[in-house]
């Protein structure tokens, strides 16, 4: 099939063609919860971080298309090393992931030698090889609890849920300084003031806020995590990245849904829209890649995360 016209498509004929490639190629869409809707109509499977990884390692499919960010097309390449991977969009990046380098892991590992590395799976995959485990938002209280208490945790990229971690286990962890724009924009006092305008909501947060916000909130969680409370409760406030709060609305129409704040965007999650990843599954574009030294190394610390689900 190739395709000249890609301007003039309307949304029902990139749906079909969707479909046709996506059997033709054998091919597995797999699309993120922050996505837009018309991305997740075309997936597989959508989810939080922690599901798109343990997903991806079961499909029998050929090719993986990751609709999101390249470090969450890094994991999938990782876990499955003889699949062809391919990611939504060619610089949909994680700011959070690049704040740091992996010289500056290990220049935190020469300072405490002994201490294991626990890294946030928003983390380009040479940081994750310069780790013991490899966690995301729905399992780091867990992860960080299986270490035992005497030993030291070195807890990487992000601080923010560093400091969630650190508070629900009452341990401390040596961290970097590093943060989700997204959600560390959020002030206590915005976390207040939406409790008070809508008292009979309960506030559920994603750990990436602040430990301040985190505390407010009835419920700190993974993005699927905040899916299943909706289930199960009429009246919520979305304290994430606003694609969420979309998906919701979408599948829960009669629910009284509120997003924590509207600026809640990630300018990189929405690059990726309905014509591109068609595109990207037609043309097998864009394939990602991972050393092989590097990649040896990170599978060690992201099977150890799947243990964790
Ligand atoms: P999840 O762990 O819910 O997938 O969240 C990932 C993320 O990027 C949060 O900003």
């Amino acid at each position: 099939m190739k395709i000249e016209n890609w301007d003039e498509l309307q949304a029902e004929e990139l749906y079909e063609i969707a479909e046709k490639l996506k059997k033709e190629k054998n091919c597995f869409v797999l699309a993120h919860n922050y996505q837009f809707m018309e991305v997740q109509k075309i997936a597989d499977y959508v989810g939080d971080s922690l599901q798109m990884a343990k997903v991806a390692t079961k499909t029998e499919a050929k090719i993986i298309l990751l609709c999101g960010i390249k470090i969450m097309a890094e994991t999938v390449k990782i876990l499955n090393p003889d699949k062809k991977v391919l990611m939504s969009h060619y610089d949909a990046d994680c700011p959070l992931a690049n704040m740091k380098s992996p010289d500056d892991l290990r220049a935190l590992r020469k300072k405490y030698p002994d201490a294991e590395v626990v890294c946030y799976v928003n983390s380009p995959a040479a940081l994750k090889a310069e780790s013991t485990i490899t966690c995301t938002s729905a399992n780091a209280v867990k992860v960080v609890s299986s270490i035992p208490k005497e030993k030291q945790v070195i807890f990487v990229p992000d601080k923010n849920i560093g400091a969630w971690v650190a508070y629900k286990n009452n341990r401390e962890l040596i961290m970097f300084d590093s943060y989700c724009y997204v959600h560390e924009q959020i002030t206590l006092e915005e976390a207040m003031m939406i409790k008070e305008e809508y008292p009979d909501y309960s506030l559920i947060v994603h750990p990436e806020c602040t430990l301040d916000v985190c505390k407010e909130a009835d419920l700190v969680c993974s993005t699927s995590q905040m899916i299943d409370f909706v289930k199960e409760n009429d009246r919520v406030i979305i304290g994430t990245e606003i694609g969420l709060y979309y998906q919701l609305k979408y599948h829960y129409p009669e629910k009284h849904l509120v997003p924590l704040s509207p600026k809640m965007i990630c300018d990189d999650m929405k690059k990726t829209d309905l014509r591109g990843v068609v595109r990207a599954l037609e043309e097998e574009k864009y394939e990602i890649t991972v050393p092989a030294n590097i990649k040896q190394k990170a599978k060690k610390s992201l099977d150890r995360m799947l243990l964790f689900i």
